[in-house]
C-alpha cells in the first residue's frame, strides 16, 4: 500500500491559493518575538532526547536494498526507501507506533504523533539541486539538519567535509531506524572507496571509522521547543554555520518554535536554508505566512534563492540575521 500525500494534492489553482493565503493571513495573528516560545502547539509534543547510536546500526538491516539519489556533480546519496518500512512494519520495534498509525490512517502526517519523516519530500531535492548549482563544500562548518527525516542534506554536508552535523527529527523511530542507518550506509560507501585505494578495512578499522563518524554527528528527536532547551542546557551551546530545513513550515502552530530554534542556534554570520512549497493544502501553512511571521519578528532577513514553477510552486530561501 502506498502512503497518501494528503496535503500534497493540488486541489486548487494557484489563483485560488493566493486568495486562500490572503484569507488565512487576515485570520491569523502570527506575531511573536524571538525569545518567546510557542503558546499554540496543538497537542502534547514529544520531549527532546539525544540518541546514542550503536557502532553497527546496519547489522539489523542486512536484507534491505538501499536506493541511490544522484544529483548533478553531488556524490551519490544512499537511503532506505519508505516502502521498506511498510513491508516490514509488523516485525519492527516501534515504541511510538508511527508505522502502524501511518498505515491505518493512510496518512503522511499525524499532528504531534508523526510529522512525516519516513519519506523524502520533494523540496529536499530542490535544496540538493541548489547546493549542486552553488558548489557549496561545507569544509569545517557546523551544520544542523532540522526536521531531517532521511537526513540527506546533513549526510551531504558530512560527505563534503562538515566538522559537525547534528540531525534532528520529531520522531525517535525516524532517527533510529532511518536517519542513523542512512548516515552509516553513506559512510560505508566512503570506506569502500578507501578500500579500493588500499588494503581492505579490518573489523577494528571499520569500528574506528564508525567511531570517528559518530564523533562528527549528533542525533536528536523531539519537538523544537524542547530541542532548543536541550541544546541550551549543554555545557557549550552549539551554534551552527548552516541550518538546513526542508518542508517544515506546513503548520503555522509550529512557527514560533521553529523561529526560536533559528534565533537560538544559528551563528551570527550563519545561514538557514529553507526549502518549502508555496502552500500546504489541508494544513494551511506555507511560505507567504511564514515570511510574514519572520518579518513581524524583525530578526531575520529572507532572501529568495530558487523558485520551482512546475506543478505546485516550490522555493528555496535563506534566512540571515539582520545586522
Ligand atoms: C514533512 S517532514 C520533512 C522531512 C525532510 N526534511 C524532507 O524534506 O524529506 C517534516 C519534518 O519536520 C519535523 N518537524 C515538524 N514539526 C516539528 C516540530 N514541531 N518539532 C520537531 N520537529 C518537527 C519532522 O520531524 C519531520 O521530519
Amino acid at each position: 500500500m502506498a502512503f497518501s500525500f494528503n496535503f500534497d494534492i493540488p486541489l486548487q489553482t494557484e489563483e485560488e491559493t493566493n486568495d486562500k493565503e490572503k484569507k488565512d493571513d487576515n485570520s491569523k495573528d502570527v506575531h511573536l518575538k524571538c525569545s518567546e516560545s510557542s503558546e499554540t502547539v496543538p497537542t502534547k509534543m514529544k520531549n527532546a532526547i539525544e540518541h546514542e547510536p550503536l557502532l553497527d546500526p546496519l547489522s539489523h538491516i542486512e536484507n534491505w536494498v538501499p536506493e541511490t539519489i544522484t544529483i548533478g556533480a553531488l556524490p551519490p546519496l544512499l537511503f532506505l526507501n519508505e516502502s521498506v518500512f511498510e513491508k516490514t512494519a509488523p516485525e519492527r520495534e516501534d515504541s511510538e507506533e508511527i508505522l502502524a498509525k501511518t498505515l491505518t490512517q493512510n496518512s503522511d502526517l499525524i499532528t504531534g504523533v508523526y510529522e512525516g519523516g519516513l519519506k523524502i519530500w520533494e523540496c529536499t531535492y530542490d535544496l540538493l539541486e541548489y547546493i549542486d548549482d552553488e558548489g557549496e563544500t561545507f569544509a569545517g562548518k557546523r551544520v544542523l539538519d532540522l526536521g531531517c527525516g532521511a537526513g540527506l542534506l546533513g549526510i551531504l554536508a558530512l560527505k563534503r567535509g562538515a566538522s559537525k552535523v547534528d540531525f534532528q527529527d520529531y520522531n525517535s523511530t525516524v532517527i533510529e531506524q532511518l536517519t542513523v542507518p542512512n548516515v552509516f550506509l553513506n559512510c560505508e560507501e566512503d570506506d569502500e572507496t578507501e578500500e579500493k585505494n588500499g588494503s581492505p578495512p579490518s573489523k577494528r578499522k571499520a569500528l574506528n571509522s564508525s567511531q570517528k563518524l559518530l564523533e562528527r554527528c549528533g542525533f536528536f528527536s523531539g519537538d523544537w521547543n524542547s530541542f532548543l532547551t536541550l541544546m541550551q542546557n549543554k555545557t557549550s551551546l552549539p551554534k551552527y554555520d548552516i541550518i538546513f530545513t526542508s518542508e517544515t513550515i506546513y503548520n503555522t502552530d509550529y512557527y514560533s518554535s521553529l523561529h526560536s530554534v533559528f534565533c537560538g542556534l544559528l551563528a551570527e554570520d550563519g545561514f538557514v536554508y529553507l526549502a518549502t512549497k508555496s502552500h500546504y493544502f489541508g494544513v494551511g501553512g506555507g511560505l507567504h505566512l511564514f515570511e510574514k511571521f519572520v518579518e513581524q519578528n524583525n530578526v531575520f532577513l529572507i532572501k529568495y534563492l530558487k523558485d520551482v514553477e512546475q506543478g505546485l510552486k516550490r522555493h528555496v530561501v535563506s534566512l540571515t540575521f539582520k545586522k
